[in-house]
């Protein structure tokens, strides 16, 4: 039992590792301010995960007081909205700070007398609650990250990683062939799996072909050379009318470098376009049509995991697709590199299906829309993916360079609005077997 607390306490401190690191170079006047109002000031997600961290580590668990009482509606997801957060008196940084370091004081104190054997309560089984926590700061980090990629000139600066060279370019799709057969979708728990990954569930998955890499910048600006942004029949009706109302000619954060061509701005730098490198930030409908002009489509959610899974045909017992083991120098996780690598950096990565980058880089949207599994339970508390279930948000797979290897596995799912492009988000091209 003291070995996993130490385990637990050490990966509650790695993922708070990053979230200072993360934050360091932002200039101190954008810590209260957000530069979208789809997103939140990060003075908010900061004391949101100091919040959370309290109520599941500290009140629930030892039954004491939290520091800020009258600030739980403030800090509770559902009762203020993104939209609002720019608009009320919330902590400021120092505070926000303050707030999680003291509170990870006391979650420590209740870490080392907590039984968490077979016995124990489902919420501490295993260590379920404290991995949960750390997973769910590791989460907040990359939205952290989606509204610094927002911020203007000047206010964020951070230092980016080296990522691994690619001699030959990848230029073109290269079809995978995926057999189809029984697929035990989803977990029964174990790697931190949250409650809608599971139950374990079987599907039957007909024959189909994935692309060995993701769409990589240079054949998306294949497609909007070819007029892509501007051909309804590539389009979905909802799609069309995204690109119409928006505007988009190209994915967020692109811009026409007044030589015919475009550039982007990253992380407050204007930049030239790498064609090797995963593209990013493109909308569920722009991916969508991009599949469409390519020949191709987008994969299922469970054709995804097919492709992506060590033992498809069994429960999941590895967390990533090259099987059990570090990502270091199989993935680009955990935050470091601030962006995409160039298709091919990852051949050790690869998954049985002989996909690559199926973990880390992009988050890969998928045609399916977010639902239940059958059989599924809402656990610990409803509002995590629940009230999502049912509605416009379309499935998102894989992790990101933005995604740590605690929020991130091969059953993992994320879900966003189609029209979203502020999420470290590209594509996969997916076509029914030859
Ligand atoms: C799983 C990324 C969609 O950010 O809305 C954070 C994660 N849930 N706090 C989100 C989450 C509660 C969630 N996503
Ligand atoms: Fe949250």
């Amino acid at each position: 039992m003291r070995d996993l607390a130490a385990e637990l306490s050490d990966r509650l401190a790695a993922v708070r590792d990053r979230t200072l690191a993360i934050l360091d170079p932002l200039d101190e006047e954008w810590v209260t301010r957000t530069p979208d109002p789809i997103m939140s000031p990060p003075a908010w997600d900061m004391a949101h995960i100091a919040a959370y961290e309290e109520l599941w580590l500290v009140t629930r668990l030892a039954g004491t007081e939290p520091l800020y009482p009258d600030l739980a509606a403030t800090y509770d997801a559902f009762e203020t909205p993104r939209a609002v957060r720019g608009e009320i008196r919330i902590l400021d940084g120092a505070e926000s700070r303050a707030y999680m370091a003291r509170t990870r004081e006391r979650a420590l104190e209740v870490l080392d007398r907590m039984d968490m054997s077979d016995a124990a309560p489902e919420l501490q089984r295993g260590g379920f609650v404290w991995h949960m926590v750390a997973q769910h700061e590791a989460q907040h980090d990359e939205t952290l990250l989606q509204t610094l990629q927002l911020m203007p000139e000047g206010a964020y600066s951070p230092c980016m990683g080296a990522l691994p060279p690619v001699d030959e370019p990848v230029t073109a799709p290269e079809p995978m062939s995926v057999d189809g057969g029984l697929l035990m979708m989803g977990t029964d728990g174990g790697h931190g799996a949250l409650d809608c990954e599971q139950p374990c569930h079987a599907r039957q998955v007909a024959p189909f072909r994935l692309d060995r890499h993701p769409v990589t910048i240079g054949r998306h600006l294949e497609f909007m050379a070819d007029g892509g942004y501007d051909d309804p029949r590539l389009w979905s009706e909802a799609g069309w009318a995204w690109r119409q109302q928006s505007g988009a000619e190209a994915p967020l954060h692109w811009q026409p470098d007044g030589e015919g061509g475009w550039q982007r701005t990253w992380f407050g730098c204007t930049e030239a376009l790498d064609p090797a490198e995963i593209l990013c930030h493109v909308s569920f409908f722009e991916a969508e049509a991009h599949a469409r002009w390519a020949g191709a489509r987008l994969p299922t959610e469970a054709e995804w995991e097919m492709a992506a899974r060590h033992t498809p045909e069994g429960p999941d017992t590895a967390w990533a697709p090259w099987g059990e083991g570090e990502h270091g120098g199989r993935a680009n996780l955990g935050q470091v590199s601030y962006r995409p690598a160039r298709a091919g950096a990852y051949p050790d990565g690869a998954s049985p299906s002989g996909c690559e980058h199926m973990m880390g880089d992009v988050w890969e949207w998928t045609s399916t829309a977010f639902d239940a599994y059958p059989g599924f339970r809402a656990f610990p508390y409803p509002e995590y993916a629940e009230p999502f279930f049912g509605g416009q948000y379309r499935v998102l797979r894989g992790g990101s360079w933005a995604t740590q290897p605690a929020a991130a596995r091969t059953t993992f799912r994320n879900w966003d609005l189609p029209e979203r492009r502020q999420v470290f988000a590209g594509m996969r091209l997916a076509w029914d077997a030859a």
